[in-house]
């Protein structure tokens, strides 16, 4: 049984994930986002790499069930129903809506990841549900892996503290567990800081640079652990919310 953890999707090399579970992780804010957007009632979510794409997406809905959302620079962009802030996805703006989202990092992570066997959305918020997946994925003798969505192509130490957590979980459930040193480093992370994660993303780039755009209550959301407990599994193009012990791979 293997746990590999890629702290940016330029480190995947074209068969890394064949036969994997992943998880990939955004926690500031993009799966964090897509969480609170399921587990507010979103039907489902629908990753995009270009604004335009999401722009033209939109035409081929009904009126009434479909949000455009995302963001760059961290702003909402001009003309869409939503930004990329968790706050926003209340059950009052997104239920049994299709949500169209674009972001910088997040939505071209889910898309780099989506020939694995089975993509989950993970984050902080829901952290449980996720790390009980990839447990039964383990036991179901697959191997998993953590991808980190990373700031502009650069390891980010949000995503890693993250992914830090899982790896430190799954290793301390599985003995037999071959972990990769990118797990181990991550693993490190996340003793460090431990639960006090608003202190992480202070010390992080892009918290601190959410922290100067306004976005501090987004921050205390993020790191809150199981604040969203949905399992986010992302197939056929679309994010939709599974119960527990469920997948579309049918494990
Ligand atoms: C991203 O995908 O790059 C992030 O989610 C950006 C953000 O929300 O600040």
């Amino acid at each position: 049984m293997r746990l590999d953890v890629f702290l940016a999707p330029s480190e995947l090399n074209p068969t890394a994930l064949d036969g994997r579970v992943v998880a990939v992780i955004d926690v500031l804010r993009a799966t964090t986002t897509i969480a609170a957007a399921l587990f507010a009632g979103a039907r489902t979510v629908i990753p995009f790499l270009q604004t335009e794409h999401a722009v033209r997406a939109a035409r081929d809905y009904e009126r009434g069930t479909v949000m455009l959302a995302g963001e760059r620079q961290m702003r909402a962009i001009p003309g869409f129903d939503l930004g990329n802030s968790p706050l926003e996805f209340t059950a009052a703006r997104v239920a049994n809506q299709t949500v169209l989202l674009t972001t910088t990092n997040g939505t071209k992570a889910l898309l780099a990841c989506e020939n694995a066997k089975t993509v989950l959305v993970a984050s902080y918020a829901n952290f449980t549900v996720t790390l009980e997946r990839l447990q039964v994925a383990l036991e179901a003798g697959d191997d998993v892996a953590i991808v980190c969505a990373s700031h502009e192509g650069m390891p980010c130490l949000e995503d890693a503290g993250c992914a830090g957590r899982f790896a430190g979980a799954l290793e301390a459930a599985n003995d037999a567990l071959i972990v990769n040193d990118a797990a181990q480093l991550c693993g490190l992370l996340s003793l460090q800081y431990g639960d006090d994660i608003v202190r992480l993303f202070g010390a992080a780039a892009h918290g601190r640079a959410l922290h100067k755009a306004g976005f501090k209550n987004d921050l205390y959301a993020c790191a809150t652990v199981d604040l969203y407990p949905v399992l986010a599994e992302f197939g056929n193009r679309a994010i939709v919310a599974r119960a527990a012990g469920v997948s579309g791979a049918g494990v």
